[in-house]
């Protein structure tokens, strides 16, 4: 996810953009680094905590960036961390986002010699020779943002140029308008010590931020932007204004879901590209494939194994890593094991990837966290690209997961030659629209959290579904246990009557699932006999089947196979929800840890 800043004023920016960086350390941490500016440009970066800087004991400069690292392209190292150079060392950037394109970009650039691994870097280079051409640097920043694909929140200084140039497209930057100089930063965590005046920059804008104001300019037009004051005590701002970290991520995820699919569909070919090592051959020839994970991520894994089969082809099983064995008649060389752990770090899918290296089957890590165990000894690494998560209770990670693994699939059906074009256009059209599906949804925030007063007290609720459903009704009992307390139960639709129909009275609310991609018309069955039992049901149907008989109806955008994915958005609301009616710890659930290093 990555935080940014910059400063610009009458002090020294040192000590503001350090302890700025230590306020957003939250969004990323495995490097940093800042960039001082006057008539010359002096950087200090490298791999740890915005602490562990090697800085000087003090210094002159009144403008500087800087930033905290979460790594998605490259690894954490010294030269991976931010700000990034041209190769004058005149310019330096920090980059909170994706630049999609930045290998075409990095090949329009001939000549130039590059130093990390990033994407980021590639916008250094850019300004470099756009600087050729004027010495307006917001001018260069300008044209420079015109040709990248992606998301992006910068903040650009130059030796000898006055002030800071920011930009953003989908990714958070905030301008602090303060009485001794003037702020960008990626939330209002950092700004609140110096002032409560800020501006929110939108998508497309160019903003030249000098100690005496800021100006902003869209398409090459200056534009005003409210500035607005703050509220939030410094608590509530580092949770961006939400009262838990969980509620802030769940509202996180039309990014999280921009970011997983960012620079990895080619529009022009409509084809998926993701700088897998995996040959085509190897996919090709593989007759299974085995995901395995725990917890949440078993759940995303339920989702990717329909994909890859009715996508791909391909025979695909998944399995709880903790009971992971590799079994008995698989060929190694036509066998693929996919681990899937947001954390990277969980014992039990470690155990079973090692496992399967044993044997010389050939492993993928799908995971957040760039460096993680499960990156660096898989075989091949797929990030999620979700930023990091801090409730306990996965909720992004979630979306994120199924997503990289709906591209995955995507790709493994087209080196296999089974990708129906039509079906895979209208997948990759579906995965672009999810961001904006599920924020109607969040929208929709208040509605579902009078359903979760009104049914808060039940005694217990089960959760149903079918096909690409039954994953999300496991994760919505998952979502409502882990933060409730309540005793809750997710299962495929049809199983309901060969036994948790016992269960189920006047006092169980039933959330069923009724999408597309979910076979409503058969879940609808079960709705009649759970009705028939007295229990009130929550139903969640495709906008356009919306006209059933239940206690309560939620409708979900025109999405194809993700439609599932996004009803799942109503569910962990509806976690959210009863547990803070019931004044649960939601960010520290007793019991449970974030990541499980223990078998
Ligand atoms: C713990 C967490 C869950 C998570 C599971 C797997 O139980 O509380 O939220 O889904 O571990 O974690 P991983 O990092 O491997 O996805």
């Amino acid at each position: 996810m990555c935080g940014i800043i910059g400063y610009v004023g009458e002090q020294s920016a040192q000590p503001r953009l350090v302890a700025g960086l230590q306020k957003l350390e939250y969004r990323g941490y495995d490097s940093a680094g800042i960039a001082l500016v006057d008539d010359a440009l002096s950087v200090y970066k490298q791999v740890g905590l915005v602490g562990e800087l090697d800085l000087p004991a003090d210094s002159p400069q009144t403008c500087g960036i800087g930033h905290t690292r979460w790594s998605t392209h490259g690894k954490p190292t010294d030269a991976n961390a931010h700000p990034h150079t041209d190769c004058t060392g005149d310019v330096a950037v920090v980059h909170n986002g994706i630049v999609g394109n930045y290998d075409d970009l990095r090949a329009e650039l001939p000549g130039h010699e590059f130093r990390s691994e990033t994407d980021t870097e590639v916008v250094a280079h850019l300004v470099e020779e756009e600087l050729t051409r004027t010495d307006d640097l917001r001018e260069a920043v300008a044209a420079v943002v015109d040709r990248i694909e992606g998301s992006y929140a910068l903040g650009v200084v130059a030796a000898g140029y006055d002030g800071i140039v920011a930009a953003r497209r989908n990714s958070p930057l905030v301008v602090g308008h303060g009485s001794d100089g003037n702020f960008i930063a990626s939330d209002v965590t950092p700004l609140l010590e110096h002032t409560r005046s800020v501006s929110y920059l939108e998508d497309g804008d160019v903003a030249h931020i000098t100690r005496e104001g800021v100006s902003v300019w869209h398409d090459g037009d200056p534009v005003e932007r409210t500035v607005k004051t703050i509220e939030w005590d410094a608590d509530a701002a580092e949770k961006g204004g939400y009262e838990h970290y969980m509620l802030k991520e769940i509202h996180e995820q039309p990014q999280a879901l921009r970011q997983a699919i960012a620079g990895r569909i080619d529009p022009l070919e409509e084809r998926v590209d993701l700088d897998l090592s995996l040959s085509a051959s190897f996919l090709d020839d593989v007759d299974e494939i085995q995901l395995v994970a725990c917890g949440t991520s078993y759940h995303a894994c339920l989702y990717g194994k329909q994909l890859l089969e009715t996508l791909a082809d391909v025979r695909a099983t998944v399995e709880f890593a903790s009971e992971y064995t590799v079994g008995s008649g698989r060929d190694p060389e036509r066998t693929l094991v996919v681990g899937v752990s947001q954390s990277g770090e969980t014992a039990d899918t470690l155990r079973a990837l090692r496992m399967a290296r044993r044997t010389g089957i050939r492993t993928l890590g799908v995971t957040n966290t760039v460096g993680s165990t499960v990156a660096r000894e898989c075989d091949d690494a797929l990030y999620i690209q979700a930023g990091p998560e801090i409730g306990v209770a996965a909720t992004k990670t979630f979306a994120s997961q199924v997503v990289t693994l709906a591209l995955f699939a995507l790709s493994v059906a087209d080196s296999r030659g089974e990708l129906d074009p039509a079906v895979g256009a209208q997948l990759l059209d579906d995965l672009q629209a999810l961001p904006g599906a599920v924020q109607t949804i969040l929208d929709r925030e208040d509605e579902v959290a009078a359903v979760a007063d009104a049914y808060a007290g039940g005694e217990a609720f089960f959760f149903i579904g079918r096909r690409f459903a039954t994953p999300v009704a496991l994760e919505g009992a998952l979502k409502l246990k882990e933060i409730s307390y309540d005793h809750a139960e997710g299962f495929p639709a049809g199983e309901l009557k060969h036994g948790p129909l016992a269960l189920v009275t006047e006092g169980t609310p039933v959330l069923a699932v009724l999408t597309d991609g979910a076979r409503p018309e058969e879940t609808h069955n079960n709705v009649k006999e759970v009705q028939s039992r007295g229990a009130p049901v929550i139903a969640i149907a495709s906008e356009s089947g919306r006209e059933g008989d239940y206690e309560v109806g939620f409708g979900v955008p025109e999405l194809g196979l993700l439609e599932p994915l996004v009803a799942n958005v109503y569910l962990q609301l509806f976690a959210y929800c009863v547990a803070d009616t019931k004044e649960r710890p939601i960010d520290r659930p007793r019991n449970l840890a974030k990541s499980v290093t223990v078998e």
